[in-house]
């Protein structure tokens, strides 16, 4: 089978990887993928949101199986052109990758089904909103309706930070003109639970935690994700049982009764909360870098889950009992304006018998350098989380680069005692 996949950061090195690992694929093409990519797959000079331009390449080439990275595809509607085409591809369509694109859309949709979350408000006046803040009181959260490439929600802890939220959102529209959703504060760990999804049908891949902010400790700004790992021992199998059954089979049931079904991956972001396990938000697509860590842990074909999902068929995931944890290599300065075009050395004496996703590099000579926010994401491996943690680290030190930074914590949680 030949195979396109669209998108050019980690996640989709982490895709193409395991793809490359299938007896069943006799060519990878990603568009427009990446210099670390480039090793593994031939990259094609088209952009993720070109869609018709990725439709006359797939039906040019004779491509068998299209899998879609990032949301901005989704939500420029790539699967529903390909599907009219008659291609197979796998992803949601535009309708129902709402569940991600539009926060309004998810928690009206969670609140109607009874899926539990936190509680909300959906707003587009800055003074109704004001008031209702200034009624419930802090801390409280505040989110953009709508893609903000993660920036778009505020856990305000003052009613100032709230105020300035909100401006920034409802009057200034420094997203774009959208609503805001005013949402009840939760607090608990974290975790991504990321399931393959076929209208009613839902299997679980193993769960994983990513960790936001830029610095050390979970402090500093949001960014797209400085690290994950897996599994995740304060998540029992009690806790993926209650996620599957009470939130992710429902949300997939509900899809299909809404009349968008989906099909690809439902990423649910879930809190573990005093007071249960709450959806914190729902993605459209794998998420990065948490799939990073969970695929290497995939020990069944992968094209079969792909081709299985975009089928309507079955599909059965077998994965390895050992964990996995991945530490972004980013560049000084991210997630604000950073430095880039720094030589990259190392790269392959890290890589051995691990993985290197390349996040933002670009070719120079033979071998790499630095050309985006997040560079690199090491994989380390090992029987436990402390073994995998050890592997990690021992990579790190192999890579020799200027102005990268990254978080030396990565899966805190796990070693708390
Ligand atoms: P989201 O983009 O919706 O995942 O939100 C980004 C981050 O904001 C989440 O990973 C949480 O850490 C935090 N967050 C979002 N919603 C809430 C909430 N209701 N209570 C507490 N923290 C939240
Ligand atoms: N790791 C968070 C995301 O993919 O949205």
């Amino acid at each position: 089978m030949k195979v396109l996949v669209i998108g050019s950061g980690g996640r989709e090195h982490a895709i193409v990887d395991a793809l490359s690992r299938s007896e069943q694929c006799e060519k990878i093409w990603c568009a427009p993928g990446n210099a670390g990519i480039a090793r593994q797959a031939e990259c094609v000079a088209i952009g993720a949101t070109e869609v018709e331009a990725l439709r006359d390449f797939a039906v040019e080439h004779g491509v068998g199986l299209t899998v879609v990275g990032p949301e901005v595809a989704l939500a420029a509607g790539v699967v529903d052109c390909f599907r009219e085409a008659g291609l197979r591809i796998f992803g949601p369509t535009k309708a129902a990758a709402r569940i991600e694109s539009s926060k309004e859309f998810a928690k009206d949709l969670m609140h109607r089904y009874a899926i539990p979350t936190a509680e909300y408000k959906v707003f587009s006046e800055y003074e109704a909103a004001r008031e209702y803040v200034a009624r419930e009181g802090v801390p409280i959260v505040l989110k953009y309706d709508g893609l903000a490439a993660g920036k778009g929600v505020v856990v305000a802890m003052t009613e100032e930070e709230a105020d300035e939220a909100l401006k920034d959102m409802l009057l200034d529209d420094k997203f774009g003109e959208g609503k805001v959703v005013v949402e009840e504060f939760l607090e608990g760990p974290e975790f991504s639970y990321m399931c393959f999804v076929s209208g009613g049908k839902v299997w679980p891949m193993v769960s994983a935690q990513d960790h936001k902010r830029a610095y050390e400790g979970d402090k500093g700004p949001n960014t797209g994700g400085m690290g994950a790992y897996s599994p995740l021992p304060f998540i029992t199998e009690e806790d993926e049982r209650y996620a599957l059954e009470r939130i992710m089979k429902p949300t997939a049931e509900a899809l299909v009764k809404e009349g968008c079904p989906f099909e690809g991956v439902l990423y649910g972001g879930l809190m573990k909360t005093p007071k249960g396990i709450k959806v914190i938000e729902f993605n459209a697509r794998f998420g990065d870098p948490e799939t990073e860590v969970v695929l290497p842990r995939l020990e069944s074909d992968i094209v079969d889950a792909f081709c299985g999902v975009a089928d309507g068929g079955d599909i059965a995931l077998k994965w390895g009992d050992y964990a996995t944890l991945g530490i972004v290599l980013a560049s000084k300065g991210y997630p604000d304006a950073y430095v880039k075009g720094f030589p990259i050395r190392g790269l392959d004496q890290a890589a051995e018998g691990g993985w290197i996703y390349h996040m933002g590099t670009t070719a120079d000579g033979e071998g790499f350098k630095t050309s985006g926010g997040r560079v690199v994401c090491i994989v380390g491996r090992g029987r436990d989380l402390a073994a995998a943690r050890e592997d990690a680290r021992r990579r790190v030190v192999l890579v020799e680069c200027e102005n990268l930074f990254h978080r030396s914590d990565i899966g805190w949680r796990a070693f708390e005692k």
